[in-house]
């Protein structure tokens, strides 16, 4: 498979991505995944879902699930995910893609879901053996395939889930005729590694996230706590590779970072003023942010009517590659 570049994304083509809903989104996400597809928006033609059923291989609580798949949708709105040039929909309302992950299961070799990292991983992380997970990237190919995709921006570990997409359409096509398009993946080149309150990859497994809509104080209290080296204020420190300099290089302009970078080499700079600058910034871009998301919150039916007519226009999308496929697979 060959990794689509960002120039060669022309606006004819259909782009599609997934979230899964499973636990608050964070400053990671939000430089890692987020941004790269806001721009996007402007390039082909968009859908973005939230990937429900594939979060319940991890959640176990109805309650949990509800809330958390509305927080996605809340917090892409909130930060630049416009529904009138990206259709937003949840999974789970377009259920065909169940049915589809059926017919595609019915082809998808044993061996090829067995070699999968992201399956081995889990089950070294100690997670429960579920058929759900071990399925997990036949519903994904359903999720791509249903669609007719082009492109798949996703993370570098979603690229094995890709090829597997790839593999399971062609195997669909040889058996029925051509059917399915093979979408290329597009992984975004991400700012180096996004460092964590610990100094290790932000991510929610390290427990190290500071959280996008997190109230004020707590977002405070954990950018206060980035851990530092103890070199004494007065004394020249080298920024790069630090912790709270890395962050601060994601939120500010470049002329910014090079003057705090100047003003570590030259000594008299602390962490202390560091964090403060790295606030400032957060609540730069993101007040705006909060803002609009609490708008959001506070007139559900907007949020609602957003979604159903996401579901709409992803249902009429699926609806003419479904009946190819019912009728090629003889039902
Ligand atoms: N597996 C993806 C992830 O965890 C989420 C996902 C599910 C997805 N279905 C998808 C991404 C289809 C892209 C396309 O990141």
């Amino acid at each position: 498979m060959e990794i689509i570049p960002y120039y060669a994304i022309i606006r004819a083509m259909r782009i599609l991505t997934g979230i899964q809903p499973s636990g608050k989104l964070h400053w990671g996400n939000y430089f890692g995944a987020m941004k790269s597809m806001f721009d996007l928006q402007e390039k082909g033609e968009n859908f973005m879902f939230i990937a429900n059923y594939h979060a319940m291989t991890t959640v176990r609580n109805g309650a949990t699930l509800r809330e958390a798949t509305q927080d996605v949708a809340l917090d892409y709105l909130a930060c630049g995910l416009d529904p009138a040039k990206t259709v937003i929909y949840r999974q789970s309302d377009v259920p065909e893609v169940q049915e589809l992950a059926w017919y595609l299961s019915c082809l998808t070799p044993m061996g090829l879901l067995e070699r999968c990292h992201s399956y081995k991983d889990k089950m070294a992380r100690g997670f429960d053996a579920t058929h759900g997970l071990f399925a997990y990237p036949v519903l994904m190919a359903a999720d791509i395939l249903i669609m007719n995709a082009d492109i798949v921006p996703v993370g570098k570990d979603q690229k094995q889930h890709l090829e597997v997409t790839r593999d399971i359409a062609q195997k669909f096509n040889n058996a029925y005729g051509e059917i399915f398009k093979l979408p290329d993946a597009y992984i975004p080149e991400t700012v180096a590694t996004i460092p964590g309150t610990d100094g290790q990859k932000m991510s929610k497994s390290y427990n190290n996230t500071i959280g996008l809509f997190e109230d004020s104080k707590s977002i405070k209290k954990k950018v206060m706590a980035i851990v530092t080296d103890s070199t004494p204020m007065e004394e020249p420190k080298e920024p790069e590779g630090n912790s709270v300099y890395e962050l601060y290089k994601l939120f500010a302009t470049p002329d910014e970072v090079s003057s705090m970078a100047a003003s570590f080499r030259a000594g008299g700079y602390g962490y202390g003023h560091a964090k403060k600058a790295l606030l400032e910034a957060y609540h730069r871009l993101f007040d705006p942010y909060r803002e609009r998301r609490e708008q959001l919150v506070k007139d559900p039916s907007m949020l609602e009517d957003i979604l159903s007519d996401g579901a709409k226009r992803a249902r009429e999308a699926a609806g003419p590659v479904m009946d190819k496929v019912r009728s090629a697979v003889g039902l």
